[in-house]
């Protein structure tokens, strides 16, 4: 459901000359994270991985030899493990096989690069406030949950800051999840380690201030990654390299990709704070307002109906980036309920003029 056959070759065949130049070529393992090492799996060797899930025969996909194999399945395992093991769904519990289903496993395909691993559960089954909102999706209701918070991304090692040139290290399915509303933060940052004797800078997985790491917005929706052709009908995201979407729709960095998200997200966020704002003075007038039982009733059927937008809202958590139209919309409904309640308040014994209880 998530993705195409042939977007898999296309991704195979380029990581495949991909990984034989990275690492096949000496056979070095990629480096387990130090983070990792008391990871739930076996992973010093991808056949102790394997054996952890019942699966220790490496016979389906001849067309490789054992060790490329291997090394293939290890590096991606590395890679989607020290991506999974930093974001709030491993901190929550969610694992691999949440996802995953390991009865579906035909040898090391289901870590290997050439695989479209077969899925237990989709994003749908658990996040049921965000698939309602996104039900509703109207820019973006043709692309999928993992076309914006999994795009297909580089790994750290090869990852270079210059946009034009990361095309052909971007084949891998992010295993971070979070989508960083910056206009700034990248997902991956410089640091400074070590190696022979020598200091040498190079790339790793930025966190945020909860130590979690993250897609950050040129990422999620301007990305230069041909792998993630098939998003939007074949017309890419907003990538300036790749999309064939209308002009104004192509995003040149991450200050516009900001911009954009944040004309979504800023009247959302307004409504919505002036609807929790209503409410709650709405209640305190309750208290010392005179009704009758139907006034009041009523006054407290509209409370409720406001509250239960917002939380929609609140819930869905993309402030308008899942389904605007819709949201703007419901906000709309919930400032008539609000009006409708004060209008009955108003009435009251108590209160001696009219209030506006969206101001
Ligand atoms: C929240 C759900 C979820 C979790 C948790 C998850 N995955 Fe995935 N994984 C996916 C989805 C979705 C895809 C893309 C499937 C597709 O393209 O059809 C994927 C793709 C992959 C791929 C394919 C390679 C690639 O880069 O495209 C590998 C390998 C993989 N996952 C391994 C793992 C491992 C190992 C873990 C645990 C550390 C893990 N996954 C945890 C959802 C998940
Ligand atoms: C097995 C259930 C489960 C599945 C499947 C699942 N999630 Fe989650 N997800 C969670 C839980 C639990 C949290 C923690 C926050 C919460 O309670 O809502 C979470 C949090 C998140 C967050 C917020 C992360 C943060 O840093 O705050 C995002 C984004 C997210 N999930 C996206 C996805 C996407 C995309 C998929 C599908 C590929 C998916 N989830 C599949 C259970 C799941
Ligand atoms: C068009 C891109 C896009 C698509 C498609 C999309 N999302 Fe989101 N999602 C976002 C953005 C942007 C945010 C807001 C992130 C923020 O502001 O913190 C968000 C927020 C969320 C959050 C709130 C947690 C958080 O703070 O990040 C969850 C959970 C989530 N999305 C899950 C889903 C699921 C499940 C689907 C599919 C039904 C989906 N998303 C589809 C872009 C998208």
């Amino acid at each position: 459901m998530f993705n195409t056959k042939s977007v898999l070759l296309l991704t195979a065949l380029a990581c495949l000359g991909l990984s034989s130049a990275a690492y096949a070529k000496d056979n070095v393992p990629a480096p387990i994270p130090e983070s990792l090492k008391n990871a739930p799996f076996k992973i010093e060797g991808v056949d102790g991985f394997l054996k952890s899930l019942g699966v220790d025969e490496i016979s389906q996909a001849k067309q490789f030899t054992k060790k490329e194999l291997r090394t293939m399945a290890e590096t991606n395992y590395n890679d989607k493990t020290a991506q999974h093991f930093m974001s709030v769904h491993a901190n929550r519990g969610v694992g691999c096989l949440s996802c995953h289903d390991q009865s579906q496993i035909q040898g090391v395909s289901w870590m290997a690069y050439i695989s479209n691993p077969q899925m237990k559960q989709d994003c749908q089954s658990c996040h049921t406030v965000q698939a309602d909102v996104f039900k509703h999706a109207d820019t973006h209701s043709k692309v999928d949950c993992i076309a914006c918070h999994m795009p297909n991304m580089p790994l750290p090692e090869l990852y270079t800051n210059d946009q034009s040139k990361v095309a052909a290290t971007a084949l891998y399915r992010a295993h971070m999840y979070k989508i960083n509303p910056s206009p700034d933060k990248s997902s991956y940052v410089k640091e400074e380690v070590e190696m022979d004797g020598k200091k040498v800078s190079r790339y790793v997985l930025a966190k945020d201030e909860n130590g979690n790491d993250y897609i950050d917005l040129m990422w999620s929706c301007a990305r230069n990654a041909p792998a993630d052709w098939t998003v939007f009908e074949g017309k890419g995201c907003h990538s300036q390299y790749t999309s064939k979407l209308e002009e104004g729709l192509v995003y040149k960095d991450q200050k516009q990709v900001y911009g954009e998200l944040m004309n979504w997200q800023n009247p959302i966020k307004d409504g919505y704070k002036e609807i929790v704002g209503a409410t709650e003075r709405i209640n305190k007038l309750l208290e010392v307002t005179r009704l009758d039982r139907d006034q009041r009733t009523q006054v407290l059927s509209y409370v409720d109906l406001a509250t239960n937008i917002a939380d929609m809202i609140e819930k869905d958590g993309s402030w308008g980036a899942h389904a605007n139209n819709y949201l703007t919309q419901r906000l709309a409904a919930a400032q008539n309920y609000v009006r409708k309640a004060q209008e009955i308040l108003d009435k009251g014994e108590f209160s001696k003029k009219a209030v506006n209880p969206l101001k």
